[in-house]
């Protein structure tokens, strides 16, 4: 197969949010400006949802039948009405949380010499730079981004993984293997939440591919022309995002054509459904269309992990979950070549998802 051409234009140095917002410029250099229609929606557009639904996690892990079998039934309806939802008392360490959180906003606080020691190569996602920028048309996101390659090791390129901060590498490598414990604990309920065996997911998925990214979104003069990141879905299973303390309300989910914001809760994880599961599941559980504003004066910091079927997994819609009155609306892919598109792509709401979508022909 050809090698899928891509061209990323490097960010230089005063595209580097941080570096501008140092330099405090008057107006927002054009690059950042979005179009009026992409721009954020003040709060009388928002949508006056309430909050996303909560999952209490030792209920599932740890709770009689009773309280297992509810919690159960609020992961479903939680999968199915809003493809989002925090997760409290999901057992990892707080002092953990803690520890990445401390060693990202330390790495991000860095020299921008130091940080561009590990830039992110072109035609890849790893290292510190602007992911799904490709060409010098786009519009640039409020924010600076540092992504790894976790599991399987082969995908880790050892040349990223930063010296500074001193702990950086041992505190993420005790954090992914917490993170990776309990994206399998969510693929099993999110299995059994469909009716079906708890280990379908994983036997399917082989050595599962996980990836962080670490978001750094500095204040900006002007949070109402600039998105932090461009609205998207994830092209992972599941995603676990961790939002730093003190961190300025920014995620916003979109439920019923409006923006719905993501209040955090003190310790919880905010876990997202992406794309894999939406194609299995024949779009029962959605992948959501997420963004993120910035702050006027707060910054932001979040730690996102994606965990992701390994490359070789030939997925489709599961035919348990597909009857005759439903018909299938993806086509059967390979998930390395889903993801390959997924990079090589901007972000832009669903659109990846059009990889799969099978056209159906309503004019019959
Ligand atoms: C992501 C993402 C949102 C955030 O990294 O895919 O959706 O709040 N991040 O940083
Ligand atoms: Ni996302």
């Amino acid at each position: 197969m050809a090698p899928v051409p891509v061209f990323p234009i490097n960010v230089g140095h005063i595209d580097d949010v941080q570096e501008l917002r140092k330099a405090k410029p008057t107006t927002i250099p054009e690059r950042f400006v979005r179009d009026v229609t992409d721009r954020p929606k003040m709060a009388t557009e928002l949508s006056t949802s309430t909050d996303i639904p909560i999952i209490n996690f030792s209920k599932l892990l740890k709770g009689n039948p009773d309280e297992f079998h509810n919690e159960i039934l609020n992961l479903t309806a939680a999968c199915e009405q809003w493809g989002f939802f925090q997760v409290i008392n999901h057992g990892i360490d707080l002092s953990l949380l803690e520890s990445i959180e401390k060693v990202a906003k330390d790495f991000f606080m860095l020299p921008l010499e130091e940080k561009q020691k590990y830039p992110m190569a072109p035609g890849t996602v790893q290292g510190y730079g602007q992911a799904f920028v490709f060409s010098e048309s786009q519009k640039l996101d409020w924010c600076n981004m540092f992504a790894l390659g976790v599991e399987p090791h082969y995908i880790r390129n050892p040349k990223l993984w930063p010296e500074k901060p001193a702990n950086f590498s041992e505190t993420l490598e005790s954090y992914s293997k917490e993170v990776r414990k309990l994206c399998k604990n969510l693929l099993k309920y999110i299995a059994m939440s469909l009716g079906l065996k708890g280990d379908l997911f994983e036997k399917m998925f082989g050595v599962a591919v996980q990836a962080v990214r670490m978001n750094y979104y500095p204040p900006c003069s002007r949070p109402d022309l600039v998105l932090g990141l461009s609205p998207h879905s994830d092209g992972s299973a599941v995603t676990v995002l961790q939002q730093g303390k003190g961190s300025s309300v920014g995620l916003q989910i979109l439920k019923d054509n409006a923006w719905v914001p993501v209040q955090p809760i003190a310790n919880a994880l905010v876990i997202n459904i992406g794309d894999t599961i939406e194609v299995l599941t024949n779009g029962r559980y959605k992948s959501v269309e997420h963004r993120a504003l910035t702050h006027k004066e707060k910054d932001r910091l979040s730690i996102v992990t994606f965990y992701a079927p390994s490359y070789e997994t030939e997925l489709g819609p599961m035919p348990e979950l597909l009857d005759e009155n439903t018909p299938c609306k993806y086509r059967r892919y390979n998930h390395g070549e889903y993801s390959k598109h997924y990079v090589t792509n901007k972000l832009e709401g669903k659109k990846t998802l059009d990889f799969t979508k099978i056209q159906i022909d309503n004019s019959a």
